[in-house]
């Protein structure tokens, strides 16, 4: 029989209790610690901090699942269950469980370090210039917040920009870095709203406070106006491929944390932090398709599906109402997406290359109000353009996400068909909104059981092995993670 042992004493301060009962300890074998009702989440990030600040528990202490769980969202060993090191003496234990229960004693706020590890890119140079330092933990000022980044998004061509491949105009030397997911750890005077230890999605496109039209991606481009660089370069250079990120207050989005994390059983979604990064991939067609006011029962072309964005425009559709086409060189890629159980609400269409059997085919049923497309520049010459602009009805809709530098298109159909075509470069901070309301109510689906899958979750010193990973991605719901 286990021998469980409460461990509060240890934690008595000022005369007040810290939670204490939360947690017991199987001493016999000096080996479990047994949580009964804090989220799994939230002892996963304050391991993290006790070991990360070195308080009595020193990294090397910790070899088994205790000391990777944090933040690597391995799953725990058995769901409330940690295991300590055997070997440890009955004192450590006691010791490093008491850091974490008056860590996440409500009585505590975070405690912020004065150093912190961040990812700084040096110089463009390929292969990359660019290692993890220790530096100082940013602060909040006046319209920001300071985030505990706990996993970060990785664009499928993140290899590219940032070995100067991709040629984006970025300030050097800076911390590279996209939207993320993080707990607020410290806000500026103004903040009103946000607070320490909200959990937030932060959104990587920032906006000029006296100019929108200053807009730069934090952490990838500085935009193409002197004041968005001028934002880059200054207040906002360095982004969320680091422990801790200063980050505008306004890009900071609050996510109801016992929605989204908690147990299915309980009313939430249970959700992991890698899950909720996936609105990233979301974010950006998403914003396009509510530009071209898409709109439940509305029939969209998709074309292509199958990429991280296009089979993210895929999910977004779906989630908005409408009936969706889902277009690819290749049937046999759109596989994935056929198992997701959306019934008669997708069709699958290939394009063929020829455009009269491919408008055929895609307006067999009659014809589409809206066409998205967001392909890469390889796509310019391809017959998706022109197929899927002649299967709209007249007065239909076209976003065209893709960067392309000279598309040809089907003008004289546009004229005669009294087509809108709209141009999309990301989303409104209102659409963030929206997307964010449809995930929580459960009609946007993330994880597993949305198709999504995290194809790799990996830490700061293998960026590398990440950005290679996320351009080798292949298929419907795929993403890549970077956990600080
Ligand atoms: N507007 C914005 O705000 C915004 C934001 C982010 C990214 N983007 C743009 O989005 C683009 C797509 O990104 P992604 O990561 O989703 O792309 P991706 O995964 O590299 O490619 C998407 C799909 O494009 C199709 N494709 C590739 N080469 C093609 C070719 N030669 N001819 C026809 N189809 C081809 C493929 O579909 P099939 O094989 O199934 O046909 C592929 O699965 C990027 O190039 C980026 O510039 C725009």
């Amino acid at each position: 029989m286990p021998q469980h042992m409460e461990i509060g004493s240890q934690l008595k301060s000022g005369g007040q209790h810290r939670g204490y009962d939360l947690i017991t300890s199987d001493v016999s074998n000096g080996s479990v610690i047994k949580s009964k009702d804090i989220p799994k989440q939230r002892i996963k990030e304050h391991i993290k901090i006790a070991v990360d600040e070195h308080l009595h528990w020193r990294k090397n202490d910790i070899k088994s699942s205790v000391a990777l769980c944090p933040l690597t969202e391995r799953p725990l060993q058995h769901d409330w269950t940690l295991y300590c090191i055997k070997s440890r003496p009955q004192h450590h234990i006691r010791a490093a469980i008491g850091i974490i229960l008056v860590k996440m004693s409500k009585l505590t706020l975070p405690i912020i370090p004065s150093r912190h590890r961040a990812l700084v890119l040096h110089s463009t140079r390929d292969p990359y210039d660019m290692s993890v330092v220790e530096t100082e933990t940013p602060k909040a000022e006046m319209g920001s917040a300071v985030v505990r980044v706990l996993a970060a998004a990785v664009l499928t061509y993140a290899n590219r920009v940032y070995s100067g491949r991709k040629p984006y105009l970025y300030p050097k030397s800076f911390v590279p870095g996209s939207s993320a997911v993080g707990r607020v750890v410290d806000v500026g005077q103004d903040a009103t709203k946000l607070k320490p230890e909200q959990l937030i999605y932060f959104d990587t496109y920032v906006q000029g406070r006296d100019d929108t039209t200053a807009l730069f991606l934090h952490g990838l481009s500085g935009g193409f106006t002197p004041g968005s660089n001028k934002l880059m370069e200054t207040v906002w250079r360095d982004s969320t491929y680091a422990e801790y990120a200063k980050l505008p207050l306004e890009n900071c989005f609050p996510l109801d944390e016992a929605r989204l994390l908690g147990s299915p059983a309980e009313g939430g979604l249970g959700y992991s932090f890698s899950d909720l990064v996936y609105l990233f991939t979301i974010s950006i067609p998403f914003g396009g398709l509510r530009d071209v006011d898409v709109k439940a029962g509305e029939k969209v072309v998709i074309s292509p599906a199958t990429g991280a964005f296009g089979s993210a425009a895929v999910f977004s559709a779906l989630a908005m109402g409408a009936r969706v086409v889902a277009m690819s060189r290749t049937l046999s890629s759109l596989e994935p997406l056929k198992q997701l159980g959306f019934g008669d609400r997708i069709q699958f269409v290939q394009n063929t290359g020829d455009v009269e059997t491919d408008v055929k085919e895609l307006t067999k049923d009659g014809p589409a109000d809206v066409f998205f497309d967001i392909s890469p520049g390889a796509a310019i010459k391809s017959t998706h353009f022109k197929s899927c602009i002649q299967s709209l009805r007249r007065g239909g809709r076209v976003s065209l996400m893709g960067a392309h530098q000279e598309l040809t298109l089907p003008t004289q159909f546009i004229m005669l068909y009294d087509i809108t075509i709209k141009g999309k470069w990301m989303y409104t901070k209102e659409d963030m909104r929206v997307m964010i309301n449809l995930v929580e109510t459960g009609y946007l689906k993330l994880g597993e059981v949305g198709g999504i899958k995290t194809v790799g979750t990996f830490p700061l010193e293998e960026f590398d092995a990440a950005f290679d990973a996320a351009s080798k991605m292949r298929g419907s719901g795929l993403q890549v993670v970077i956990v600080p």
